[in-house]
């Protein structure tokens, strides 16, 4: 089967399309023909060696994705060869990938598989900071940056789902159209305005209840200027660098709380994953959350995926197509 390996970490150019041999069905397992493969942010720093797992060289990325049952290893009782599933994985930027029968979702015929490879890490991460780690409700304020790109424009609607008002910010004035469109309130471009004097100003001077941070330097210690009493910052990732150390001091100021999220985290509780599984999917077949895919590319294309979510111009979901 076809492949993307990289031997050696570097730029996107590191990633080649190979000819390997499929992978076997393990216990627990499932093998999985894929359709569509999710691109992340995340999977830019494991080819680089900077994620929080590193490449055991050749590796291939790919953490979700989306396509038939191939077959069911011994004791998976729940799934069966055939069926349309999403999944979180590994090694997905192939023809064929393992994944845990633990982490196999089944997927309605409404979803195609490009909507489905979009919906594992990017939608689950946005739901559980909203609904796991956060209590998100009507009469909140609610602030995603990277409100275009793929967790930040699904946070936005989840968000509004809730009854929250959301202010976006985006570094483009076309990236702020597309979040508004998907239903944020307020759209803040923070290449070119400070967003915390603007998130104040919005709020009437209050701040906002929640933060949304994946950007990290550019933004985490701003965040707490714009936080309302008791409010919220949830760290995510660093997609603009890591941020400074926090003074824990900060936050006596208006009783504020900072927390960080990884969803692994979520894996690894069955219940808690179901749940956001069961009601994002309503979200979706609802009409409440529509997954954007950005762009599509074939598999022989990664490293232009690569290169495009590094610009910064990718809006939503970048899929790669086996
Ligand atoms: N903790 C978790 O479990 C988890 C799960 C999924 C994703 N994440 C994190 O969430 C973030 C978003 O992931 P994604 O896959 O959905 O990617 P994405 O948002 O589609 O793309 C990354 C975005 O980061 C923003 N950005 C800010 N500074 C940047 C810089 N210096 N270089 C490149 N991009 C920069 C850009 O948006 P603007 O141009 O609008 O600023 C860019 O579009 C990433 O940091 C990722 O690691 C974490």
């Amino acid at each position: 089967m076809k492949a993307v390996v990289f031997d050696k970490t570097g730029g996107p150019e590191v990633m080649k399309i190979v000819e390997v041999p499929k992978p076997e069905v393990k216990p627990g397992t499932v093998l999985i023909k894929v359709r569509a493969a999710g691109i992340n942010f995340a999977d830019t720093l494991f080819r680089q060696g900077q994620y929080v797992m590193q490449p055991q060289l050749p590796d291939t990325p790919g953490l979700e994705g989306a396509g038939e049952i191939e077959a069911v290893g011994a004791g998976v009782t729940n799934l069966r060869p055939g069926q349309r599933v999403a999944a979180l994985g590994s090694k997905m930027y192939a023809e064929y990938a393992i994944a845990p029968a633990t982490q196999v979702i089944p997927i309605p015929d409404s979803i195609s598989f490009e909507q489905a490879a979009a919906f594992p890490v990017q939608v689950l991460t946005a739901w559980h900071m909203l609904h796991t780690s956060h209590d998100t409700r009507p009469g909140q304020t609610v602030l995603v940056h990277s409100a275009a790109g793929g967790v930040g424009i699904v946070a936005v609607q989840i968000a509004k789902a809730a009854g929250a008002r959301v202010i976006g910010t985006v570094s483009s004035d076309s990236k702020a159209a597309i979040a508004k469109e998907y239903g944020a309130d307020d759209v803040i471009n923070y290449a070119t305005k400070d967003f915390a004097v603007e998130a104040n100003r919005l709020t009437g001077g209050r701040g906002v209840d929640l933060i949304l941070d994946a950007v990290g330097a550019t933004t985490f210690d701003k965040g707490l200027t714009c936080l309302a009493p008791f409010g919220h910052l949830i760290l995510y990732g660093r997609s603009g660098g890591p941020p400074a150390a926090l003074n824990l001091f900060r936050l006596f100021e208006k009783s504020t709380k900072v927390s960080g999220f990884v969803l692994y985290t979520v894996a690894a509780v069955p219940d808690v994953m179901r749940r956001g599984i069961e009601d994002s999917l309503k979200l979706i077949t609802e009409g409440k959350v529509k997954l954007l895919i950005g762009k599509s590319f074939p598999l022989a294309q990664a490293a232009e995926a690569h290169k495009f979510i590094e610009s910064r111009q990718s809006t939503g979901k970048l899929v790669l197509i086996p």
